[in-house]
């Protein structure tokens, strides 16, 4: 036996360990081999064959990951580079077998590479940098990889948008949307209309918390900000060093109050208002006069120069048709061109930039509304409001960049603890971003043609410094990568493996603030025979957590890898808190069990919820509250004007009192109901409570005082929400979360 392993030994003296492939976006094709190089902190390369622009592009990139010196030599260098014809766009190879050849295809292409190339620098022990022998074979899938940023909502320095623009070109973006004017503040110079940046450029207050808190309060303070054109010009050509094209967005006809606090008289009233420190959608937009649009593309000619974009996007979303409605002029416009509605106004309107934009060799892109009352003819659609804008723009022939809220809205929380900071409201994770596919199956092979790509977007509302942003934006913006990116996608698991392993090391070298919440402990929970099972899991193995059971049971557990505890419901209500440590990164996870006769008995639903917002019955008995602001998981939502829901609890008592919890954010079209009946199934005997009782209460309490096994609870909504408010005429939503009883 020792003679064959000693044999076996000498037959293969080292044995090939395959390495990972430590790239993202994933290489359409890595192969590991045997071997490495060590490199020392420069690289000599041969950079005969390569542009002056590609050479210094290359030298960023290698400071930015290892502050490596490239040096140019053409005596046995390290790095070649050799031309690649009649591939994929974009395409590159890379093979590193004791002398690294990049083989690429365009000068896009080799700047691809190089990324790749330095992702796949590792440090050893004992901190010397090496590349293990491989072979990758790569290109992209979309064209337009794009992320956007709302500078107005909250302002960005200079140098914090140079910092962004690092961190995307390292996952290979190529298009950044500097979405720079909205009702919050006008962020660009133009010197024609210097009151856009003297006036609109500042607010005097800003709204506090979650703009659905009742009552509202403001930050009373001085807040703005403006990018010179010197400024933008450095932007645009920082950009381009990382061969990222900027998308300016100039909003029109909506999301303009604060150029028309600066130019009142560009709006149908012509009232002066400031320059507003609340969130949400205004009835003030640009009038459609003739004044309005010369207004409007005086300031495009200045924007045209200052950007080498072919695509200038005008906005074209949320625009309320209220103040055209009563405004002479609108009217007078609509009659003179025969158009039927405002919706053909606002047609007109873009169809104006359109040809404006045309004539001066650019295209016009806007956020799917501008298909309402007709898609002007050389516009592209970028679609935001699901996917069907999207589609249907394909249909017409139209280029459509997908960036639908689902999984392409980042300023949505990304994980489920409460410990993530105050967003705007729904909940778009990781791996959702990942699933995220620009071309929907209802789409045919041309239409799909016709999908240039797609598009993350960072609304800024909740997001006050660049460290929040970073936050928000990372990792997720490298899960679009991948989406946009590869031909043939790994499985998540192997995504967020090279993520963690690799990436989440990069972003903190660099000192990018980005989001762990992959890392907690997950929570999920089960029903149990006396109450409910609670479930966390940790995503590495080698973790431990301490379990503190409120704050006078200080049970501490230790436990590798999944814990599960049991909570039997108790016959009267009281809190529990939990809180799981991980005593090896400190990440915490916090979790309320409202524990009360209701945990995880069985609830019936005899009108089903909707499919968007339905989490399994037992949400509505699971201890937990719903959180504010809302996020899509956690709350049982119906889109129907009655909701019949049943629930045993399993064994007769007596009851004091039913909680039902109900979530009201009217802007979301999540209306309160108006009338809720109880009845016991056995005895048949119940009570109703109506309008005439106080349903602005989103927690409503049924008193019961009675024995009770079985019982039913209807519940009833309005079946349109009401005139002059967000949605109307549409059936409003019923979020529920969550039923408990109280006992005394
Ligand atoms: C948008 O989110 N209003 C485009
Ligand atoms: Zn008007």
């Amino acid at each position: 036996m020792k003679v064959l392993v000693t044999l076996l030994l000498l037959l293969f003296p080292m044995v090939f360990v395959a390495q990972q492939n430590t790239i993202l976006p994933h290489p359409v094709v890595f192969k590991s081999m045997p071997g490495y190089i060590e490199l020392d902190r420069s690289l000599s390369m041969d950079f005969s064959s390569l542009s002056s622009t590609i050479i210094q592009q290359l030298k960023t990139t290698g400071a930015y990951y290892h502050n490596l010196q490239l040096i140019d030599r053409t005596n046995k260098p390290l790095v070649i580079f050799k031309k690649l014809v009649n591939v994929p766009l974009d395409s590159y190879s890379i093979n590193v077998n004791k002398q690294i050849i990049i083989s690429y295809s365009s000068p896009k292409a080799c700047y691809f590479a190089f990324h790749s190339l330095m992702q796949l620098i590792k440090s050893d022990d004992k901190g010397h940098l090496i590349i293990n022998n491989c072979f990758v074979d790569d290109y992209p899938k979309y064209q337009w990889r794009g992320m956007h940023l709302d500078v107005a909502r909250h302002f960005f320095q200079l140098d914090e948008i140079k910092q962004f623009l690092d961190v995307m070109a390292a996952y290979k973006f190529t298009t950044f949307h500097w979405h720079l004017t909205d009702d919050q503040g006008w962020r660009i110079e133009i010197k024609k209309y210097p009151k856009l940046t003297e006036i609109g450029a500042w607010r005097d207050s800003t709204v506090e918390n979650h703009y659905t808190t009742s009552p509202r309060t403001y930050k009373v303070e001085r807040y703005g900000g403006f990018y010179t054109q010197e400024q933008i010009k450095e932007i645009v050509q920082y950009a381009a060093q990382r061969n990222i094209t900027v998308v300016p967005e100039i909003e029109m006809p909506g999301h303009a109050r604060a150029a028309l606090a600066a130019y009142p008289n560009y709006s149908c009233t012509g009232i002066q208002q400031e320059v507003p420190g609340l969130w949400g959608i205004f009835d003030d937009i640009f009038c459609s006069k003739e004044e309005s649009i010369l207004f409007l593309q005086d300031i495009l000619s200045e924007i045209i120069p200052l950007f080498p974009s072919k695509y200038i996007h005008i906005g074209g979303d949320e625009a309320p048709k209220t103040r055209w409605k009563e405004c002479n002029q609108c009217q007078a416009i609509m009659k003179e061109n025969k158009l039927k509605d405002e919706h053909e106004l606002q047609s007109y309107f873009i169809q104006r930039m359109d040809k404006f934009l045309v004539e001066k060799g650019k295209k016009l892109i806007g956020w799917d509304e501008i298909l309402e009352g007709g898609l002007s003819p050389n516009a592209a659609v970028m679609s935001w409001r699901g996917f069907e804008g999207g589609i249907e723009a394909a249909k017409l022939g139209h280029e459509v960049v997908m960036s639908p809220g689902s999984h392409c809205y980042f300023d949505h929380y990304q994980g489920k603890g409460n410990e993530e900071p105050l967003a705007i409201g729904g909940y778009t994770n990781l791996e959702k971003v990942f699933d995220f596919n620009p071309v929907s199956p209802k789409m045919s092979r041309e239409e799909a043609n016709y999908v240039l790509g797609g598009q993350a977007n960072l609304w800024t509302e909740y997001i006050p410094s660049f460290n929040q942003l970073t936050y928000m934006a990372f990792p997720r913006a490298i899960a679009l990568s991948e989406a946009l990116w590869c031909t043939e996608k790994t499985t998540y698991d192997a995504f967020e493996k090279t993520l963690i392993d690799s990436h989440f090391p990069l972003l903190k070298n660099k000192g990018i603030n980005f989001s762990s919440s992959i890392l907690k402990p997950s929570i999920t929970f089960k029903r149990a025979v006396n109450g409910i099972n609670v479930k966390l899991s940790s995503k590495s193995k080698e973790e431990r957590f301490t379990l503190k059971e409120g704050s006078d049971h200080e049970t501490e557990v230790n436990f590798t890898g999944s814990k599960e505890i049991e909570i039997n419901r108790t016959n009267n209500s009281n809190q529990v808190q939990y809180e799981f440590v991980s005593l090896e990164t400190g990440l915490q996870s916090k979790l309320k069990i409202n524990n009360n006769p209701c945990l995880g008995v069985i609830v019936n639903y005899v009108t089903k919820p909707s499919d968007r917002y339905n989490s399994g019955d037992l949400t509505l008995v699971d201890g937990q509250f719903g959180a504010r602001p809302w996020k899509g998981h956690e709350w049982i939502g119906f889109d129907t004007s009655v909701v019949i829901i049943e629930i045993d609890l399993l064994k007769k008592q007596k009851i004091d009192s039913l909680q039902i919890s109900f979530l009201k954010d009217e802007n979301s079209w999540i209306h309160l109901p108006y009338a809720i009946e109880y009845k016991n199934l056995k005895t048949n005997l119940g009570f109703g409570m109506a309008q005439s009782e106080n349903f602005e209460n989103e927690k409503q309490v049924l008193f019961i005082g009675k024995k009770v096994q079985k019982f039913r609870i209807t519940i009833k909504t309005l079946d349109k929400i009401p005139l002059r408010m967000p949605g109307e005429g549409t059936q409003p939503w019923l979020f529920i979360d969550e039923i408990s009883i109280k006992n005394k």
